[in-house]
């Protein structure tokens, strides 16, 4: 089959490219180049299926194109991450909602699937974990910058599904929670890359706020897989998907963790929110997907657990 994968040089894309690519499919990946990289898709650049074209989503003649060519579109492309909106925050809203606007727009003739990436960052500062998809959004104020980056992506989700029903097209979302692997870059303030890379260069672990908030990580593998499986499957269309992973670690044990495997001397220190973040910071205590819904439906369970997962980025980053 034909894919077409925006934000196919990013972290996640790249990845999907390469799995889409070893199952034999023709993948064209559109990529702005913003936070993505040709370095991210050098495996991957020679193969006779995979075409890159270094373009916007905001490109409405462009996308119409690639999307009339594709037979189904994974849309990856995103302002990614709640340090980016914050820094950014006109591009980043513009990119998040008009782009995947065009993206559903441009397959309303030809009804291709589209899978659209959406977050865990939806459920906001809702406590009653494990989120499953049903769960309320709790959202904070409009003030605060950071809820821009949950609120566009909720807005894709609503999006998506108004084309669905209103449009024919069918789509499935996957809300995906914190993922890690390797070429996932610390610059945007995620987590493991920020913490495996000041372990390595001996500096201070930063750890933001007491540390007693907890996450889960996701090995980029077993997105992939899932995206994949939500890709093929013709029985879930309209549907909402978490894709994550139930472990859950403290950020204080994580940075623990990382340290030890790390073999570093390096000291972890607590840097007050505020101070991490510019314009009124807010952080989720707990953030965890309850995963029964895909499993039912496609059969997924994450296979890398979190200390794979680390030892597979330390080896990415010693490279
Ligand atoms: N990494 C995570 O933990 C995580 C968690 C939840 C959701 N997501 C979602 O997964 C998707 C991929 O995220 P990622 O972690 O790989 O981040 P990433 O920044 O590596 O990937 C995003 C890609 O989109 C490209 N891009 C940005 N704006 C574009 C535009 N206007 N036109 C074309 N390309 C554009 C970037 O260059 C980049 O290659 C995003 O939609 C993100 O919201 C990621």
């Amino acid at each position: 089959m034909k894919y077409l994968v925006t934000g196919g040089a990013g972290f996640i894309g790249s990845h999907l490219c390469e799995y889409l690519l070893a199952r034999g499919h023709q993948v064209t990946a559109l990529d702005d180049l913003s936070t993505g990289s040709l370095e991210n898709i050098k495996s991957i650049k020679t193969n006779p299926g995979f075409q890159l074209v270094v373009d916007t989503v905001l490109n409405h003649s462009v996308l119409a194109g690639l999307v009339s060519g594709a037979d189904i579109i994974c849309h990856l492309a995103a302002a990614v991450g709640v340090k980016n909106i914050i820094e950014n925050p006109l591009q980043s809203l513009k990119t998040n909602v008009e782009g995947t606007l065009n993206v559903l727009e441009a397959a309303v003739p030809s009804g291709q699937r589209v899978v659209l990436t959406s977050t865990s960052e939806v459920y906001g500062k809702n406590e009653n974990v494990p989120f499953s998809e049903e769960n309320d959004m709790v959202l904070g104020p409009t003030t605060i910058r950071r809820w821009g980056y949950a609120c566009s992506k909720a807005l894709d989700e609503f999006l998506a599904l108004a084309y669905f029903s209103e449009k024919k097209v069918p789509v499935v979302i996957g809300r995906l929670f914190n993922t890690i692997g390797p070429r996932q870059t610390g610059r945007y303030g995620m987590v493991v890359p920020r913490f495996v890379g000041q372990a390595l260069a001996g500096e201070e672990i930063t750890v933001y706020g007491d540390g007693k908030q907890t996450r889960s990580f996701t090995y980029v593998s077993d997105v992939v897989a899932a995206l994949y499986l939500l890709s093929q499957n013709k029985n879930i269309i309209g549907g909402v998907f978490n894709i994550g992973n139930t472990e859950e670690i403290t950020i204080r044990e994580l940075a623990e963790k990382v340290k030890m495997l790390c073999r570093s001397d390096s000291r972890i220190v607590h840097l007050p929110m505020e101070e991490a973040y510019r314009d009124g910071f807010e952080d989720m205590r707990r953030r965890l997907p309850d995963l029964s819904r895909i499993k039912e439906a496609i059969g997924y369970s994450p296979k890398v657990n979190l200390d794979e997962a680390l030892k597979k980025v330390i080896a990415s980053f010693r490279e």
